[in-house]
């Protein structure tokens, strides 16, 4: 993994960070200033790990390959990506793209296959899954960071894209206010985000709301064993003849696991457990979980300054993506 030029010290934007070796055998990085970022296990780190996204750095490095359409030998994620990029993935090819909250990597790989020139980024441990599964790309760089603290310049990506993730921030009107100052003028930012119509029962409420206040390795013992109890009883209740059965309905409507069958039905016994077992502890220990309408997405993306703002309710609730400005006045008005 090579440093991207833009690479700069997060506290002083204007100094480059040195180092003398190739990535995987410095320990750290340095600022002229003073400011030095150790690299660990080849991922360079502008945060500590302990942070309110340190279980999903544990689940990330859990569950490595799970969501990866190189692992399913699907497009689930692929097809995602493209729907909420606009359609087609060519807009991807030679662009350089800052990905938000990278996870273990599920669109990282979409969009290197893509031609895209990824800089990826998350606040977890996450980080290291995703080195793992995208290391051999000549186009890609990860570091362990919060975005709103970026190591890189304002204005220097073509693509912004941030999925799964905003939701999952302290503010997420600010969060996105952060995201388009990445932009470059005329460039593209992708977002999603969860709606009020999130499926969540009394069980998962209350669970949750339990398990964000232990430890995260805690929390994710507690998440995995409760999933894997439930499974075999969702897996027993499920089959086109008992799909309507009673017990069935009473789990779906009752049960803190996420049931795949009848989305996922085509991976298969093996990998729809993996997922649910994977979605059940995301969605039973993530610290920040808000909700928004398309209303309100598109309003944010408005005060951003962005423009050709398309936002439509689907994937998980609200899916948008828009421009920043070309024009100099344009951009001047959307930056003040
Ligand atoms: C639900 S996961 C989604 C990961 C990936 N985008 C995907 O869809 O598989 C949310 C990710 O956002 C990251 N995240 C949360 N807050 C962040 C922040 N302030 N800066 C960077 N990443 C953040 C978490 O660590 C986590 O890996
Ligand atoms: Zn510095």
């Amino acid at each position: 993994m090579r440093l991207p030029s833009h690479l700069r010290c997060p506290h002083h934007l204007e100094q480059s960070l040195t180092h003398e070796a190739g990535l995987e055998d410095v320990s750290e990085l340095n600022c002229s200033l003073g400011c030095r970022f150790p690299v660990i296990r080849g991922v360079p780190r502008f945060v500590e790990s302990a942070n309110y996204a340190a279980g999903f750095g544990l689940q990330w490095n859990h569950f490595r390959k799970t969501q990866l359409d190189s692992y399913t030998g699907t497009t689930i994620s692929k097809d995602r990506f493209t729907r909420c990029v606009g359609g087609s993935l060519d807009t991807l090819n030679g662009k350089s793209v800052l990905e938000v909250g990278c996870g273990a990597g599920r669109f990282t790989e979409v969009m290197l296959a893509a031609g895209a020139k990824v800089f990826a980024c998350d606040l977890s441990d996450a980080v290291d899954a995703n080195y793992e599964n995208c290391q051999h790309s000549q186009n890609y760089f990860v570091c362990q960071a919060d975005l709103r603290q970026l190591p890189v310049p304002q204005h220097s990506f073509d693509v912004v894209v941030c999925l799964g993730v905003i939701q999952h921030t302290p503010s997420p009107e600010d969060t996105i206010a952060r995201l388009t100052d990445y932009l470059t003028p005329g460039g593209l930012l992708v977002i999603d985000h969860y709606s009020h119509n999130y499926p969540q029962n009394f069980f998962q409420r209350n669970l949750r709301r339990a398990l964000i206040r232990m430890p995260a390795g805690l929390s994710k013992a507690f998440a995995l064993t409760l999933a894997r109890i439930l499974l075999p009883l969702h897996r027993s209740t499920w089959n086109v003849e008992r799909s309507s059965s009673r017990l069935r309905k009473l789990l779906l409507k009752h049960s803190p696991l996420i049931d795949y069958y009848e989305a996922y039905a085509h991976l298969g016994n093996k990998l729809l457990s993996e997922w649910s077992v994977l979605d059940t502890h995301d969605s039973l220990t993530d610290y920040y979980k808000h909700f928004r309408t398309t209303e309100e997405i598109a309003n944010c993306l408005r005060k951003c300054g962005l423009e050709k703002i398309e936002v439509s309710s689907g994937g998980n609730g609200v899916e948008a993506r828009a421009k920043m400005p070309a024009s100099a006045a344009k951009l001047a008005a959307a930056i003040h």
